[in-house]
C-alpha cells in the first residue's frame, strides 16, 4: 500500500477518468476526497467504492471555474483531512467549437474550469501539502495541446497552458518537495468522448490507434496513481503521454 496514510483531492470524480483515479489512489492505500459539480448520486457511489477499498472518502460539491468555490473546496479538504498530499486537476468542461463560432464567454469558462482551476488548486494545495511529507500535483491533459483535434481549439489551447504550468510549478516548488506532473491521453471512452464527438470520428481513433483501442480510464488512472508512489520521486515537471500510440500516427 504505496499511499497508504496518504490524502488526495481529485476533481471531477464523480465520473470518467477522475473516478478512476480516485479510485486507483484508494486501491494503492490514500484517502480520497471526491468533487464533483452536479451528480451527486454518481460521486457518492465513488465514495462508497473507495470506502469499500479501505480509504476514507468524502464528497465535497464544488465549481472549479469559481475561485471563490476553489477556496471553499480546499477549505474543505483541510476540515475533513487536516492537510493533503496529493491534488488531481482533472475536472473539465469545454466549448467544443471551431475557433470562428467560440464566444469570448466559450473561451473563458473554458479557460476557468480547466487551466485556471489547475492553476488555483495547485497554489491552494501547495498551502496545505507539508513539506516533510512531500506531496504530488498532478494535471491531466490532452493530445490536443500539441495536435489539432476538430473543434478542440478552447480546449487545446487551455491544456498546452496547463503543460506550460506544470513546468514552472515544478521548478518553482522542487524546494518544497512537492512534485508536479501531467498525464496526458489520447481518445478515452468517457462520457466527455461521446458527448463532443460523433460515433464515426470516435471510431476512427480506434482504427488509427497502434495497441488496437480507445483508452479506458484505468489506462490514465494507473500512471497518474503511480507518480504518487515514492516510485516516481525523481520525476517531476513531466507530461507523460499515455496514448496507446495513436501520436505515432
Ligand atoms: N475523455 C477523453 O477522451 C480524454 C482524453 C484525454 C484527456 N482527458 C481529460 O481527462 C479529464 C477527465 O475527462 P473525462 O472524459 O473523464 O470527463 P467526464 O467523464 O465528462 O467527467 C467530467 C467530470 O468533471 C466534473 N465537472 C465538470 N465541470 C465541473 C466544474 N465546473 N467543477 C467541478 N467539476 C466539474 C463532472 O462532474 P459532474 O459529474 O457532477 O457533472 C465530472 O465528474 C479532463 O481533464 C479531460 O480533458 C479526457
Amino acid at each position: 500500500m504505496p499511499l497508504k496514510g496518504r490524502f488526495a483531492l481529485v476533481t471531477g470524480a464523480s465520473r470518467g477518468i477522475g473516478r478512476a483515479c480516485a479510485l486507483e489512489l484508494a486501491r494503492r492505500g490514500a484517502s480520497v476526497a471526491i468533487n464533483f459539480l452536479k451528480r451527486d448520486k454518481r460521486a457518492l457511489a465513488v465514495a462508497e467504492e473507495v470506502k469499500a477499498l479501505g480509504g476514507k472518502a468524502v464528497v465535497l460539491q464544488a465549481d472549479v471555474g469559481n475561485a471563490d468555490e476553489v477556496k471553499r473546496l480546499f477549505s474543505d479538504v483541510r476540515n475533513h483531512f487536516g492537510g493533503l498530499d496529493i491534488f488531481v486537476s482533472n475536472a473539465v468542461n469545454a466549448a467544443i467549437k471551431p475557433v470562428a463560432e467560440l464566444t469570448l464567454a466559450d473561451w473563458e469558462r473554458t479557460f476557468s474550469i480547466n487551466a485556471t482551476a489547475f492553476f488555483l488548486g495547485a497554489q491552494e494545495s501547495a498551502k496545505l501539502i507539508d513539506p516533510e511529507r512531500g506531496g504530488s500535483v498532478i494535471a491531466i491533459s490532452s493530445v490536443g495541446s500539441q495536435r489539432v483535434i476538430p473543434n478542440y481549439a478552447s480546449l487545446g489551447v487551455a491544456k498546452a497552458a496547463i503543460e506550460s504550468l506544470t513546468r514552472y510549478l515544478a521548478s518553482e516548488w522542487a524546494e518544497l518537495n512537492i512534485r508536479v506532473n501531467a498525464v496526458s491521453g489520447g481518445p478515452v471512452e468517457t462520457d466527455a468522448l461521446k458527448a463532443a464527438f460523433d460515433y464515426h470520428q470516435v471510431a476512427s481513433w480506434a482504427d488509427i490507434t497502434p495497441m488496437g483501442r480507445l483508452g479506458a480510464p484505468e489506462d490514465l488512472a494507473r500512471v497518474v496513481a503511480w507518480l504518487c508512489t515514492d516510485e516516481a520521486r525523481w520525476i517531476t515537471g513531466q507530461v507523460i503521454l499515455a496514448d496507446g500510440g495513436i501520436t505515432l500516427r
